[in-house]
């Protein structure tokens, strides 16, 4: 590999690679603002300016490639000046609010100003102000804070593939926004927040809810279609304030689409159910477990059984389904759901060019692997239904006039088309393996207990498989 010198240090680097990169490699962090490793390279705020031998002026460390011998210095007094006039010249219009910013604690132009800045301001001028502006469903726009860094309007332009944030205006007056004021219409309007160095673009589905720094981060995987996008769950309290994207190369970059960066909201749902139940004419009626499972096997005694389970569910729990059934209902049928009209891989398909995916479930690939067919319609000699589902996967239609038994995440107006619920764990709240749609195997995590009287899949097996009862075997 070649090496270059940076800060006096002999440093590896890929050919390609920019300074910036290289340096991070070896541990040393040049500051920077308008570059992100998966944007263009614009070398717009000029903060990552680095002295390098034998030239005369400071180079952007972003838009420089190192090279074999190079000799960088990211700490000369030259490069340290000038971080202080990048920082002094981008606070002159920035307004002194951090304490009220939802973005402090993982904001670059705060730990920049505390770490390369002055801690004193020679302007007297006012600051130009703007009132915040709702962009849509996803973001919130505060222009205050905004240093014209573009990052946003590349992500739209290169990423999103749609143009809808742009500069207007000039100098002072430089205004980011979309065309016309209109919202943004890109399903991956999260990314926006997540890559603003500033607290200009938040999340209104998270804005002042939570400091980040109460927040534990859970490194998981997304359940939302079978593309597997890495996240980060940020979680406080057992409750979860929002997932955020973890970086992977090989598979969604540094990116999420709203429908899986949001799709967590279900599992803390008032409506859940989180307690053993049956149904009566008035209504739901909760009981106890032992009770609940006396309940479900007795409505299936006798039946013609089926066992639906979602590809939301992990490989352990598929295959802990798949011996179940091997030992205590072994006649019984069974066959995978998630998604309307995707009955297998075959039928699964990119739903865009960026990330997402037809297959509304996480594991359809794992199950399939696992050899559980797709169901399509209710045989006519079924008389009963064992479905088990994460809480992803949507319930399959025409299934009315059999009797059913749920295992797993279940609202409560769905509860109602069951005789029993035994209420189950969602990805939030198990660890697992899943398989995407090119058979890359991930794991899901914890990051939540079980909330209410929910429990884990193989334990209610286990407790169906030990617990004897008039109905005979299971
Ligand atoms: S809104 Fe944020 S990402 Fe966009 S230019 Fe301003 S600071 Fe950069
Ligand atoms: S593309 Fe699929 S896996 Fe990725 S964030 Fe969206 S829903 Fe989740
Ligand atoms: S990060 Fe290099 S010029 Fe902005």
């Amino acid at each position: 590999m070649p090496k270059c010198i940076i800060d006096g240090r002999e440093v590896e680097f890929t050919p390609g690679q920019n300074l910036i990169e290289a340096a991070k490699g070896a541990g040393i962090d040049i500051p920077l603002f308008c570059y992100h490793p998966g944007l263009s390279v614009v070398a717009q705020c000029r903060m990552c300016a680095v002295e390098i031998e034998k030239m005369p002026k400071l180079q952007t460390a972003c838009s420089t490639l190192a090279a074999e011998g190079m000799v960088v210095k990211t700490k000369s007094q030259k490069t340290v000046e000038n971080q202080k006039s990048v920082m002094e010249f981008l606070l002159a219009n920035h307004p002194l609010d951090c304490p009220i910013c939802d973005k402090s604690g993982e904001c670059d132009l705060q730990d920049n100003s505390y770490k390369h800045g002055s801690a004193y301001s020679r302007t007297t001028e006012e600051r130009r102000t703007y009132l915040d502006l709702d962009m849509g469903p996803v973001i919130k726009k505060n222009m205050n804070r905004c240093i014209h860094c573009t990052r946003c309007i590349r992500f739209g332009s290169e990423i999103a593939e749609i143009r809808e944030m742009v500069a207007l205006k000039r100098g002072n007056n430089t205004e980011i926004t979309t065309i016309d004021g209109r919202p943004l219409e890109t399903d991956y309007a999260g990314n926006y927040a997540d890559i603003c160095p500033t607290g200009s673009l938040t999340i209104k589905d998270f804005r002042f809810k939570k400091r980040v720094w109460f927040l534990e981060k859970v490194p998981t995987v997304c359940e939302g279609c079978s593309k597997g996008c890495n996240m980060e769950i940020h979680q406080d309290n057992n409750q979860i304030y929002r997932c955020v994207p973890r970086e992977n190369k090989e598979i969604n970059h540094y990116w999420l689409c709203d429908e899986g960066r949001f799709n967590f909201h279900y599992v803390e749902r008032e409506d859940r159910l989180l307690d053993p139940a049956r149904t009566k004419t008035s209504g739901l009626e909760v009981c106890d477990w032992a009770s609940s499972i006396d309940l479900a096997k007795a409505a299936l005694a006798g039946k013609n059984i089926a066992i639906l389970v979602g590809s939301d569910l992990t490989q352990e729990e598929a295959a802990a389904v798949l011996q179940f059934k091997e030992q205590h209902y072994s006649q019984a049928s069974i066959y995978h759901f998630g998604t309307p009209g995707i009955l297998s891989t075959r039928d699964d398909a990119p739903e865009d060019r960026i990330l997402k995916r037809k297959s509304k479930t996480a594991n359809l690939n794992g199950l399939e692997k696992l050899g559980i067919r797709g169901f399509s319609k209710l045989s006519a000699d079924v008389t009963g239904l064992l479905i088990i589902r994460g809480g992803r996967a949507t319930l399959p239609a025409d299934i009315d006039g059999v009797e059913k038994v749920g295992i797993g995440v279940f609202m409560k107006d769905q509860a109602l088309m069951f005789s029993v619920i035994l209420p189950g764990l969602s990805f939030a709240e198990k660890d697992g393996t899943i398989l995407n749609y090119e058979g890359r195997e991930q794991r899901i995590r914890r990051a939540l207990q079980p909330p209410g009287q929910a429990k884990g899949l193989s334990e209610i097996l286990m407790m169906w498989a030990n617990r004897k009862t008039s109905h005979g075997a299971a």
